[in-house]
């Protein structure tokens, strides 16, 4: 994460508030392969990145807590005793959240000041909110010794994505971001919330982030609904959840649900079969292979659980037209966000010129491009 944005968010908080604050850093994610698998309780390759979000923190000498949220120049106070949350609150919400979430697990903490920004793009499908989230929460586990193990404090994080933001997501962006390393991705077991490290040699390719610059605002209805479509098959199928079923076993259900769904339940059986794959390819340095199966899951993610977008299947259009370009698929929720692309790295400048041309030309608007690191996960910034 950026150096000089560390120091101005601290030298904005002694501005603000007098006091030395805790500093917190906290990383975005990239999935690698592995969408839509987290709530089915199935496996994902995530990986925490190095662009997040920067917080101070400190206590507050009043019976308020202030927030400022830097980079829109907003700023919020509330009290402790009364936490709710806030129709279309944006932002606010997932302060409110974290705030609730630790009150519901009977911990009592004081008034608090907070100012917090970030160098990752909001809603590109890069989980900023996963992000501040995780920031809060160690950032208050730390001022208040809360003694918090990682693990409740992305439970925390998720549960006030759930009651505050209204998402139901999975935990794997909450995982990413809190266990992230700096030189590999994770193999996320959903289920037992485990990973183990995943080294990528991708030798003379690297990972490439295009930002379709949308985000449709069917995205957060839809992956709920999603969400709910996969619970019920996985109820209907006798099974706890769609990680445990096999394409036979959904077989039999097939006249009993409609086309749509079976698709989505079908796409959701072989994306976790892919992950499995992709290890593999990954740990027998097949990085052909492992592009291959990125492709075959956009496909899926667009035909089987309907959740692209005309923007984002364009820009994979071009990629698989472009033999520099060995995978590529859209990432996170969908219905806008960012494709993650695997290009030869002597072809990237000319690549990302042939893009930036065809996206203009068909939208009328820009894309934009970023190459990133992998980075280690929530910690307290060094000074
Ligand atoms: C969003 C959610 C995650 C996950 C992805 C799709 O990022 O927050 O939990 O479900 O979508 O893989």
């Amino acid at each position: 994460m950026n150096p000089i944005l560390t120091k101005h968010i601290k030298s904005r908080f002694i501005k603000e508030f007098s006091h030395e604050p805790i500093i917190i850093k906290s990383p975005g994610r990239i999935n690698l392969i592995g969408e839509h698998t987290d709530y089915n309780e199935g496996f994902a390759i995530p990986a925490a990145i190095n662009k997040g979000i920067v917080t101070a923190i400190q206590k507050s000498t009043t019976d308020l807590c202030t927030v400022i949220a830097n980079d829109l120049s907003e700023t919020y106070s509330f009290s402790l005793k009364k936490i709710q949350s806030i129709q279309n609150g944006g932002w606010k919400n997932y302060v409110l959240g974290v705030v609730a979430e630790i009150q519901k697990k009977g911990i009592t903490i004081k008034p608090f000041n907070l100012i917090f920004g970030g160098d990752i793009p909001i809603g590109a499908g890069l989980s900023s909110s996963a992000a501040l989230e995780n920031s809060i929460v160690f950032g208050l586990n730390e001022l208040f010794s809360l003694g918090l193990s990682k693990k409740e404090m992305i439970q925390i994080s998720q549960k006030a994505e759930h009651n505050y933001a209204g998402v139901k997501c999975g935990i794997m962006d909450q995982y990413a971001s809190m266990f992230g390393i700096e030189n590999g991705a994770l193999l996320l077991d959903c289920r037992t919330t485990e990973s183990s490290n995943i080294s990528i040699n991708f030798n003379e390719y690297q990972l490439l982030l295009i930002n379709t610059n949308v985000k449709h605002s069917l995205s957060e209805s839809a992956y709920n609904n999603r969400r709910r479509v996969c619970e019920k098959i996985a109820s209907l199928l006798n099974v706890k959840a769609l990680r445990d079923a096999s394409e036979e076993d959904l077989k039999q259900l097939k006249i009993k649900i409609s086309e749509e769904d079976y698709h989505k339940a079908l796409y959701v059986i072989y994306e976790n079969n892919r992950v499995l794959k992709a290890v593999k390819a990954i740990k027998n340095n097949k990085l052909l292979d492992f592009g291959k199966l990125l492709y075959e899951t956009h496909e899926g993610l667009q035909k089987k659980y309907m959740v692209s977008c005309h923007e984002l299947d364009l820009l994979v259009d071009k990629a698989k037209q472009n033999p520099a370009v060995i995978g590529a698929r859209m990432m996170g929720g969908g219905f806008g966000g960012c494709t993650l692309n695997i290009v030869k790295k002597s072809e990237l400048n000319s690549f990302t010129i042939t893009v930036e041309k065809a996206y203009k030309e068909h939208f009328n608007k820009h894309c934009s491009f970023y190459t990133i690191e992998f980075s280690k996960g929530t910690h307290l910034a060094e000074e």
